[in-house]
């Protein structure tokens, strides 16, 4: 009688360990971090240059919602880049030790073609990694694929970069999805949002997110 129970817990356990490893112990990416507190001056917009903010921006009930169209100015008059809406996290900039984005996402559909987290900075080029959204799927740049079927539903992303290590882990519903070398250190920082990334960018572009926050180790 004892015994089926055992070979159930048994069971169990091997089906938990093969379905996802965190589904005994509770493990969560952020799993021995410390959130960094963030103020609104963290947050800071980056959107077309001509268009006042609250054309590009609403933040209302804990959503911060950033929306773009492909032709829009970029950030500044001197730019050449892509037109964007991004958060841009500020006062926060780091080039070592192990840090840790988490925000949950939201994309409607037909946004495409659109990057909606960075990790800016490298020891060379802009970033060190780019989570692009196309036709609901979600790559590492236009590479590797970490997510299909994003629109229009609320899912968490969590980003570690381990700056010593030269890594990036990247979780999508506290699943890890992607891990991958990094691009060596530099004046890094984290922003999400929409920024426009060709080819095959959609007319309008938005992202919103919610409960953003920052963590180190
Ligand atoms: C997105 O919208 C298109 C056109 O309305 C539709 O065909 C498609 O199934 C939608 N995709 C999702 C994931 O809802
Ligand atoms: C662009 O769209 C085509 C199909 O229209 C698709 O095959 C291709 O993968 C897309 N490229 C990117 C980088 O999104």
């Amino acid at each position: 009688m004892k015994c089926s129970y055992c070979y159930l817990l048994l069971i169990l356990v091997l089906v938990g360990l093969q379905t996802n490893s965190n589904f005994f112990c509770g493990a969560d990416p952020i799993d021995g971090f410390t959130p960094v507190p963030l103020t609104e001056w963290n947050f800071e917009s980056q959107k077309p240059y001509d268009i006042p903010l609250e054309e590009r921006y609403s933040y209302k009930d804990g959503v911060r919602r950033l929306w773009v169209y492909a032709n829009d100015k970029p950030h500044s008059p001197d730019s050449h880049t892509e037109p964007r809406t991004e958060i841009r996290i500020r006062g926060l900039d780091y080039s070592s030790g192990v840090w840790q984005f988490e925000g949950y996402g939201f994309v409607p559909n037909g946004t495409s073609g659109a990057i909606i987290v960075q990790i800016h900075g490298a020891a060379k080029g802009a970033t060190t990694l780019i989570l692009r959204i196309y036709n609901g799927d979600v790559r590492y740049y236009t590479r590797d694929l970490m997510a299909t079927g994003l629109y229009d539903k609320w899912f968490r992303v969590n980003v570690i970069h381990d700056v010593d290590g030269g890594k990036v882990t990247v979780f999508i519903d506290g699943i890890q999805k992607f891990v991958g070398k990094d691009k060596g250190p530099g004046d890094l920082y984290f922003k999400c949002g929409v920024y426009a990334a060709p080819p095959n960018v959609s007319y309008y572009m938005e992202s919103r997110w919610k409960d953003i926050k920052i963590y180190k180790k």
